[in-house]
């Protein structure tokens, strides 16, 4: 009787520190899947890093082109293959390469990948973010070289960075609501200046008509003017108007928006602006709604 008793209460002791040495691990696993949920749910709010996945390829395997005035680029895999993609970067590497547009190898990217746009992404979005990058599928396609005629391209890119790129200083943690929230989504994630704000002789953003939209975008797609003016932008859009564009693709007049910016929504086949929540949604479209109205008549 007596040792049955003891052998229980060991056996109920062994229990109990096996489950407290288990117990971290689990904790561990789970704050993990969060990153990568909080990482997949940035994705989406970038659309999907939509510009490196060819059309029905791979997710994040690259091979879209992109059409500039300054030659064609082509969206380089960011998938986790240790040869083709980033899989052998560190953590550090690859937010660098995010938020400062260099590489491991010292060269430095063109601006046809928004870095100054994702500069001010906080610290917690962009670990979350690379967390989320780790788990896609590894393809082994190598990167299809740009086509540009600009000389000495990465001496080149390497200058215009120099000149125009200010280090940045991107907080710890996002604004979590309101319109700074909105504009924080916009400009750093979504990235929609760098599509709907026409540029300068150098490439660079005209903020003097932030968001007044681009007769030359990408792809040559004409990008149009988003500010609130209500002759040339979308001044007589309702809020709830640019929340069921951003989540569900509708125009105002229930046809369905076209080109790239139909592929951010959709995020094909990943994650893209449609799983934005209702709340950023109208963050975003809040933000949209004070900014000011820009006189630019874009035609299509
Ligand atoms: C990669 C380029 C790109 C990015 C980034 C982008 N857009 Fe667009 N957007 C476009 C293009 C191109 C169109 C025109 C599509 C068409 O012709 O149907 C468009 C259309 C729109 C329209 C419809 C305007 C109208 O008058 O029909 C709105 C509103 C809009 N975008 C808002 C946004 C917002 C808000 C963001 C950021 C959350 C954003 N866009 C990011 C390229 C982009």
């Amino acid at each position: 009787m007596e040792r049955t008793h003891v052998v229980k209460n060991i056996a109920s002791q062994l229990f109990v520190a096996v489950t407290l040495m288990a117990l971290p691990v689990r904790l561990l696993h789970a704050t993990e899947t969060a990153l990568v949920a909080r990482g997949r749910y940035i994705f989406a709010l970038a659309g999907g890093c939509g510009c490196h996945t060819a059309e029905r390829g791979p997710v994040n395997a690259g091979g879209r082109p992109l059409k500039t005035p300054y030659g064609t680029f082509y969206g380089t895999n960011i998938t986790p293959d240790p040869t083709y993609g980033i899989g052998g970067w560190t953590d550090r590497q690859v937010i660098d390469a995010i938020r400062l547009g260099t590489r491991p190898d010292g060269t430095v990217m063109s601006p046809v990948m928004p870095y100054p746009a994702f500069s001010g992404m906080s610290d917690e979005d962009v670990t979350a973010l690379v967390a989320y990058l780790r788990t896609v599928p590894a393809v082994a396609r190598a990167n299809t070289p740009h086509e540009t005629a600009l000389p000495l391209f990465n001496l080149l890119m390497r200058v215009w960075r120099w000149v125009f790129f200010a280090q940045p200083h991107p907080p710890a943690t996002a604004p979590r609501e309101g319109v700074e929230r909105g504009r924080y989504i916009s400009e750093h994630i979504a990235h929609c200046q760098e599509c709907h704000t026409p540029r300068t002789v150098f490439g660079t953003l005209d903020r003097s008509r932030y968001l007044a939209g681009n007769p030359d975008g990408i792809d040559g797609e004409v990008t149009p003017n988003i500010t609130p003016d209500r002759e040339t932008g979308i001044g007589d859009w309702s809020e709830n108007d640019i929340v069921t564009l951003l989540r569900e693709g509708f125009l105002p007049n229930m046809d369905n928006v076209q080109g790239l910016m139909a592929l951010l929504i959709d995020g094909i086949p990943a994650g893209g602006y449609k799983d934005m929540t209702e709340e950023d949604a109208r963050a975003v479209a809040r933000y949209l709604k004070q900014v000011p109205p820009v006189v630019h008549r874009v035609t299509r």
